[in-house]
């Protein structure tokens, strides 16, 4: 193998796609980039990046010359051996991975034009996939006439958010395969960035993914029950945490208490385990009951504003952030849905703020008042919700918040502000799992 980098296509352009797109650019690749959404290559292609991730409007900007955008999958096939597929896998109605773009993609490699062996082709599989996945789409490229087209597993650990630095200096490299050039190729690929590499067979690679998820979102929903558990033995889960965190066997991190996981991956991923061992005749009880936590812990901040305010019919109520997690418009499965449905079904009118989840917000949340900014959202409010921890709303100058609220409520969902600020400024600060603080200032 030359020392020139080689070449690679990566079909799909969401979260996953573009950042290892740029990454590999970066790394110095020509990337080759597909998407059947032509409106979101014609974006690319004029420089505009159609999501919000730190740093990748950056790094896309720095290696223009050597990323390529097109709707057509033959133009990755004339020129990369190595097809990295990161297409979308939501979850259907049974909670299985919804595989329909991944097969839409193996289906689009003309027989002809995926040459196998040496000089062939390899498809990557970077989206996330339930164990077994590998397997049936090497039977089903059998079946088609697509003989040596190599299949590698390679999942795919980016956080939103922090994706670009997760790319640049990730925790591990995991690559299944049946130990041919494909696989090689690959740890090739990723040699620059040094990462402690796990190389494996294809199915146990897809697990390695689906349980690494699995496991963060149950040390989530373990948390949320210590928090709640917190509220009722007058313990504050934010020391908690610090004490059992220090135990290097358990870690600090994914354990902060608050209003649940959201996001494209843990949601879906939880489910999709839960369905692919259900679907083998194993029940996996620890799931159902990671899922249901979260469910509930959404509906929390709830039974909190009916603790302090009673009944919420005409009651104004503030959320501050809306995505998932800060930094990023992601808004998929994020508990600021469930949250405002459940007090606009209980009578409350909600006014709320995001600073970049906005436009992503308004097709999926109806009848709130869009704030221009989070003193704007908090005009009137009876209680202001701290939905998501954005840096902007934990450096809140909190008399000025107080001036603007009608009540003196703020519920911190995340855990984040600091409940002495808050209480300083007059106000009654609650959070998960660490009781109430109120109005130092009388
Ligand atoms: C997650 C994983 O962390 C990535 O490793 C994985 O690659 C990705 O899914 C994926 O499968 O593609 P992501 O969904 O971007 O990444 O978000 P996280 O930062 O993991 O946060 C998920 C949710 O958990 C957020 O709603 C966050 O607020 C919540 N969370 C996180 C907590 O409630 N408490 C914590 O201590 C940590």
């Amino acid at each position: 193998m030359s020392a020139e980098r080689q070449p690679i296509g990566v079909i799909g352009t969401g979260y996953v796609g573009l950042v290892t797109a740029a990454g590999f650019a970066q790394l110095g690749s020509d990337v080759f980039c597909i998407d059947i959404d032509a409106d979101k290559i014609a974006r690319l292609k004029a420089g505009e990046i159609p999501i919000y991730e730190p740093g990748l409007a950056e790094m896309v900007a720095a290696n223009s010359a050597r990323m390529h955008f097109s709707t057509k999958i033959a133009d990755a096939l004339a020129r990369a051996r190595l097809l990295f597929v990161a297409v979308g896998t939501p979850p259907t109605y049974s909670g299985d991975a919804d595989l329909s773009a991944v097969h839409a993609v193996v289906e689009a490699i003309p027989a002809g034009s995926a040459r196998g062996g040496e000089q062939g082709h390899a498809l990557v599989m970077k989206s996330t996939v339930p164990a077994g996945t590998g397997a049936s789409i090497k039977r089903v490229l059998a079946e088609q006439g697509k003989h040596g087209l190599c299949y590698v597993s390679c999942p795919e650990f980016l956080k939103e958010g922090s994706a670009v630095k997760d790319f640049m200096s990730p925790d591990r490299v995991v690559i299944g395969d049946d130990g041919d050039w494909a696989g090689d190729a690959v740890v090739e690929l990723y040699a620059p960035l040094d990462a402690p590499l796990v190389r494996t067979d294809i199915a146990s690679a897809e697990m390695v993914k689906l349980a690494s998820n699995a496991f963060l979102a149950t040390k989530i929903s373990f948390i949320n029950e210590i928090a709640n558990v917190c509220e009722e033995t007058g313990a504050d889960v934010v020391e908690v945490a610090k004490g059992m965190g220090l135990d290097d066997r358990i870690g600090h991190k994914f354990l902060q208490a608050g209003i649940g996981f959201g996001g494209s991956c843990f949601p879906k991923d939880v489910n999709a385990l839960k369905q692919l061992a259900g679907n083998s005749g194993y029940h996996f009880q620890l799931l159902n009951a990671v899922i249901e936590v979260n469910e509930l812990q959404k509906r929390r901040v709830i039974s909190k504003l009916l603790k302090h305010l009673g009944s919420l019919v005409g009651v104004k109520v503030c959320l501050l952030g809306l995505a998932f997690k800060p930094n990023t418009d992601d808004m998929r499965d994020a508990s600021s849905l469930v949250l405002s449905a459940r007090l606009q079904a209980d009578g409350a009118h909600v006014r709320v703020y995001d600073p970049v989840a906005e436009r992503e917000a308004r097709s999926l949340i109806r009848g709130v008042h869009f704030a221009t900014d989070a003193l704007d959202a908090a005009q009137g409010a009876d209680a202001v919700v701290l939905v998501t921890e954005w840096r902007e709303f934990l450096e809140l100058d909190w008399a000025q918040v107080a001036a603007r609220m009608s009540g003196k409520l703020v519920l911190d969902g995340r855990n984040a502000l600091d409940a002495h600020a808050v209480a300083a400024a007059g106000l009654t600060y609650e959070g998960i799992g660490r009781g109430s603080l109120t109005s130092l200032s009388g």
